[in-house]
């Protein structure tokens, strides 16, 4: 269904005015019963589609917003075009995801949600989703790993979603570890990877993104407007979030398709170009202990490695990390 909206508005943009009907639906290889359907699919999204009973119809505006059949007609990722499904609001793009997961959905599989009444970041804390201005998403993924590489998409998709905000815009996103993304030092962008695992392979990985693309300040509470950017704020201008949304499958794809096909070397190289935190004093808080010292990198396994006063090398796997003044 998507695919033939998809081939109904690439038609329609094809011709910049009226276009009649029966070469529109004989382009597309349907029905003008069927044609009529899409067309009302694409009103009832916000698209303004002329008809005029001589003339057919023509395509006046459409509506900048993450559609699976926008999606379908920029996107190059074969893997995320598979099941691309678009909610209004969802509580949490992640859990509606975990929930089809465990139905069995397919890996590729996108979920897309203009509003989360929900989100959810790392450790528990909220990630508030303003309607329509930013993207956020999910998408299901069942790689063929034990899960010990689970952290490693984390590191992954940090660097998919810097390589974006690069190649679209020329901005210079930095990565605090483990996958927070800064720019100018706020964050424009959070990733959430929950794993659903037994004992050596993993079912399947829930990657969600948010991604602070037009949000201005106002949409943000006054207490994070300190901390927050978007695409929008950086550049100085509205970005298109279609353009965005294409790019960053893509590019999720490209560093999800390096892990599985060669290695977490390579991502671990792009992601220490990037590293907001490399060589800065810094303080990790983990699940059971403190640790002060100087951010020396990753390890091989993606772990951040802290040199303390004392000189000792601690490996830090789960926790937060906050940059201190010096000693
Ligand atoms: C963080 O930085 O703490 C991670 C934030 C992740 C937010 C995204 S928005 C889409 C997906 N759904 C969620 O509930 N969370 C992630």
């Amino acid at each position: 269904m998507p695919l033939l909206i998809a081939r109904t508005l690439k038609a329609l943009r094809e011709n910049s005015g009226f276009v009649s009907g029966q070469s529109l639906a004989r382009s597309i290889g349907i029905s003008r019963s069927g044609l009529w359907k899409h067309i009302r699919v694409l009103r009832g999204h916000g698209y303004v589609v002329l008809s005029r009973r001589s003339a057919g119809y023509s395509l006046v505006s459409s509506p900048d917003r993450p559609y699976p059949w926008e999606l379908a007609l920029l996107m190059r990722s074969e893997l995320f075009s598979r099941r691309i499904l678009y909610k209004e609001t969802l509580d949490s793009t992640n859990s509606y995801a975990s929930r089809l997961a465990l139905l069995g959905a397919e890996e590729g599989t996108v979920v897309i949600a203009g509003a989360q009444t929900g989100g959810r970041g790392r450790l528990g804390r909220i990630w508030h989703s303003p309607p329509i201005v930013n993207l956020y998403t999910s998408v299901i993924l069942r790689p063929p790993w034990h899960p010990s590489m689970g952290p490693s998409l984390t590191l992954a998709a940090g660097v998919a979603v810097a390589e974006c905000l690069e190649d679209l815009y020329g901005l210079q996103p930095r990565i605090k570890w483990p996958n927070d993304i800064l720019i100018n030092g706020k964050k424009a962008a959070g990733i959430l990877t929950e794993m659903n695992a037994e004992q050596d392979r993993i079912n399947f990985i829930v990657l969600g993104i948010g991604l602070n693309v037009n949000a201005q300040e106002s949409d943000f509470p006054p207490t994070l407007r300190d901390l927050t950017t978007s695409a929008r704020q950086a550049l100085g201008r509205p970005v298109g979030m279609v353009q965005c949304a294409a790019a960053l499958y893509d590019h999720v794809d490209e560093c999800y398709t390096h892990l599985i096909t060669r290695s977490l070397k390579t991502i671990r190289e792009r992601w220490e170009a990037r590293s907001a935190l490399t060589g800065q004093h810094v303080q990790a808080t983990g699940p059971d202990k403190v640790v002060t010292g100087r951010a020396l990198g990753l390890d091989e396994n993606g772990a951040l490695i802290i040199r303390t006063e004392e000189g000792a090398e601690e490996h830090i796997i789960a926790g937060d990390i906050s940059l201190c003044s010096l000693p």
